[in-house]
């Protein structure tokens, strides 16, 4: 048995049942109240947190799930999801949660800075060196993949899948409006968007800025759109500048959007903004694959009722949103958390999990025949693309950079105030960026 989980089931013990008794000093009194106190039975858990409670994304952990179920029938699975895009909420929760010393079994994290700045360098995390290696992920995870999830000579998560953050979902009911050549680029989607509006759709483009972080995200596309892949990443390793005039004119294309997009949009999150798509008051929304993951868990079909392609100006540009997991350490099951990181990374679990939820696998055993033709383009897309790492995401840099520039964003889509966003971009980049 773990010896954390010993300590922390005695604290806890401690202090629901024989506290008095323990802190009288007397360990034999307590030994024998454990002895006869049900509630000190070792319990068979595994706590799972993540924030993945929308259509898709929670059918996909729930095939983890079954999984795993089959494969530990004795485990007892707690769906600790806390609902909220991106971990809007789940993020607080799990700070709180970490620095109260009470971590759950593993934790959805995106590889990159969210990981190793957040948690690994804080000392929260136990290595997974050994698991990698004995379960033979060399071979079958890009070693891009496993950079992004190392640090020092360890690795510390394991990557279930690749996102497309810059992708673009359209309806079927839009094609003659807004269709794959009237959006190769920004100038033309916005045209589109316009033509969609004349044909009598309200708010052509379906936004749900709750959380702020889905600006954030057209931010980050529309610098990749005008700014190119090499330049976007420029701006997290000090080869370009936050000052560069091509993030103004990121940001004049946003404002150009938000023309088009529903009034309502602070109160929605993305799910519900891809709902609009389904309702037909919107024919378009700018959102990572999850949301085909959304569509088809409310049974639309790929290609039939919605299209996917990337995001208007970014073709040839994949931005990785890459969900992983992890063990921090003192993990109350740990035993049940190393089979669980073993499922995530394995075969079956990531092909059972992705199609569901959207992305593609981090594997690249698992056949693309069982994804959707959108997910097979995808796939043999990222083969070749230029990979960008997602700043809304946690991927491209630390978190305190990442929630100051969604604020801002959240201050932008409310002011449209293109000269005072970027100038306080640029000082957030000189303050944690540098
Ligand atoms: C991202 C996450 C995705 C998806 C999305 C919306 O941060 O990587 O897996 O869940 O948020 O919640």
């Amino acid at each position: 048995m773990n010896t954390n989980w010993t300590r922390r089931q005695f604290f806890k013990t401690a202090g629901a049942t024989a506290g008095a008794v323990v802190l009288g000093g007397g360990l034999a009194e307590f030994l024998a109240a454990c002895a006869s106190s049900p509630s000190t039975t070792a319990a068979n858990n595994l706590e799972i947190f993540s924030w993945w409670t929308a259509g898709g994304e929670a059918d996909g952990l729930a095939e983890m799930f079954n999984i795993y179920k089959k494969k530990y029938s004795g485990v007892n699975i707690i769906n600790a999801a806390v609902a909220g895009g991106a971990g809007s909420n789940a993020k607080a929760v799990l700070t709180t949660r970490m620095q109260g010393g009470k971590p759950p079994d593993s934790f959805q994290v995106h590889a990159g800075q969210e990981l190793i700045s957040t948690w690994v360098k804080a000392g929260k995390m136990e290595p997974i060196t050994s698991i990698w290696k004995s379960e033979g992920w060399d071979n079958v995870i890009p070693a891009d993949l496993k950079t992004i999830v190392s640090s020092g000579s360890d690795v510390w998560s394991v990557p279930v899948n690749i996102h497309r953050g810059n992708a673009l979902w359209v309806s079927a009911k839009a094609a003659s409006a807004v269709s794959a050549t009237t959006t190769n680029n920004l100038d033309n989607f916005l045209t589109a968007l316009g033509a969609a509006k004349g044909l009598g759709v309200q708010a052509p483009l379906a936004l749900g800025s709750k959380g702020n972080w889905q600006v954030t995200m057209l931010l980050e596309n529309n610098i990749v759109a005008v700014g190119g892949a090499d330049f976007y990443r420029g701006l997290f390793n000090g080869k370009s500048s936050w000052t560069d005039p091509n993030v103004k004119k990121a940001l004049t294309y946003i404002k150009s959007m938000l023309n088009y997009v529903n009034t309502d949009h602070a109160t929605l999150d993305w799910d519900q903004a891809a709902g609009r798509l389904q309702a037909g008051t919107s024919v378009a929304t700018i959102m990572g694959d999850w949301a085909k993951g959304y569509f088809t868990a409310n049974k639309w079909t790929a290609n039939t009722d919605f299209t996917g392609i990337p995001s208007p100006g970014t073709g040839g540009t994949y931005m990785i949103v890459c969900d992983t997991f992890g063990l921090p350490k003192g993990a109350p099951d740990r035993d049940n958390a190393v089979n669980w990181i073993k499922v995530a990374g394995s075969k079956d679990g990531q092909a059972a999990f992705n199609p569901k939820k959207g992305s593609i696998p981090a594997r690249t055993d698992v056949s693309a025949d069982i994804f959707d033709p959108i997910a097979q383009r995808f796939i043999g897309e990222f083969k070749t693309a230029k990979l960008t790492p997602s700043l809304a995401h946690g991927s491209a840099a630390p978190e305190a950079f990442a929630s100051g520039v969604n604020d801002e964003m959240g201050q932008f889509v409310q002011k449209k105030d293109v000269n005072a966003t970027a100038s306080n971009l640029a000082k957030l980049a000189d303050q944690f960026l540098k």
